[in-house]
């Protein structure tokens, strides 16, 4: 359980019936996905903090490219102004921008259909975080779980972006009107602000001619996949498969990891969390069952399991860092991706905003 989850079922019934509500929205547009792709609009994305591992991959990239392919309008936001969120600086910044957009692309998604941006190439999207930000309250920001923990973690006194970010999240989605956004638990609340800000808005501004859709978030029923030391996949703990690293380095981190002192390989996440991470993670891989995988294993111990991970882990990656290191020939195509997608953003933000600016009676 992460922090994010403690927080949310301690919190009370107030917060778990929130959540009850939003997994029940979720599933119906879900199911509504299958037969009409063409009445969605997806937009989510990630903060370029660093390189895209394993677990971005199955909890959250795969479900896009699918998306994608089954012909949802899909967007996805490269979220530079909320790294500054919590640390105090944007070194390698370009750097891990356009390796998320090599990534996004291994994986199979398309820049035809799938618009990828950033923030800081669009300033009409950030602009509407000036009305955004009349419609919520100082109280309203505080209660955000995520950004209580997410502070408690930096070690630092909250900022003033910190607090407004979930807000800025909101210019995000509703920028370009999308209605779905798959996201973890962790950001339920930030789209929770979001359908509030629409509400009020159009409440406001627009009362007869409603200018944003209240978004559902998509709550994946995807397993988290644990990092390899059985805590939840972060780049700070170093235990986590990154999509671009090498067969060496992937093999190398995968030995490294720890396991316990029980020779006989079972599949057992709450007792041997460590060792279930390991054979979790050959099971995304290979989608094969964890407990047939401990079960072929058994007496001949975390050797055999580790060696087993590596050639499974590898080899499910080796497709996607061939096309990786091919896209990486040739940087400036890269570039020029991102270019386009930010220029069409930024075309869909002007429009937004204008519209926007009509329903406040801002047009001079
Ligand atoms: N906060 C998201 C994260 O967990 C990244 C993000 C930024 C996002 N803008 C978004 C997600 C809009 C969904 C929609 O890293």
């Amino acid at each position: 359980m992460t922090s994010h989850d403690q927080k949310y079922t301690a919190a009370g019934n107030e917060l778990n019936a929130s959540f009850l509500a939003a997994k029940k929205r979720s599933d119906e547009v879900l199911a509504k996905l299958d037969t009409h792709p063409g009445e969605f609009r997806m937009l989510t994305g990630d903060r370029p903090t660093g390189r895209l591992h394993l677990g971005h991959y199955f909890g959250s990239i795969k479900g896009r490219v699918e998306m994608q392919n089954r012909g949802v309008n899909t967007n996805i936001i490269i979220a530079d102004y909320q790294v500054i969120t919590d640390r105090d600086t944007t070194e390698h910044i370009s750097d891990n921008v356009l390796n998320m957009v090599l990534d996004y692309m291994a994986a199979g998604i398309d820049p035809e259909k799938t618009m990828m941006f950033t923030h800081s190439a669009v300033p009409a999207e950030n602009q509407l975080l000036l009305p955004f930000l009349s419609l919520v309250t100082e109280a309203e920001l505080h209660r955000n779980p995520t950004v209580k923990s997410e502070m408690e973690a930096s070690g630092h006194a909250l900022t003033g972006l910190l607090l407004t970010y979930p807000v800025h999240q909101a210019c995000d989605i509703l920028f370009c009107k999308a209605n779905v956004v798959p996201i973890g638990k962790d950001n339920l609340p930030h789209v929770e602000i979001t359908r509030t800000i629409a509400r009020r808005f159009n409440e406001r501004y627009a009362p007869t001619n409603p200018v944003f859709p209240e978004p559902a978030a998509i709550l994946s029923d995807a397993p988290e996949i644990p990092g390899l030391d059985g805590r939840k996949m972060s780049k700070s703990y170093g235990n986590s498969i990154m999509l671009g690293a090498t067969a060496e380095e992937t093999a190398k981190l995968i030995k490294k990891s720890p396991t316990d002192s029980e020779r006989t390989i079972t599949y057992d996440p709450v007792n041997r969390p460590q060792v279930s991470a390991l054979l979790t993670t050959a099971a995304l891989c290979s989608g094969r069952e964890p407990e047939d995988i401990a079960a072929e294993i058994g007496a001949a111990g975390a050797g055999a399991l580790k060696k087993y991970v590596i050639e499974t882990v590898n080899e499910f990656l080796a497709p996607h860092r061939e096309r990786r290191a091919e896209l990486a020939k040739d940087m400036d195509s890269i570039r020029d991706i991102l270019h386009d997608g930010n220029r069409r953003a930024n075309e869909i933000a002007e429009a937004t905003l204008d519209e926007v600016r009509s329903a406040m009676g801002m047009k001079y």
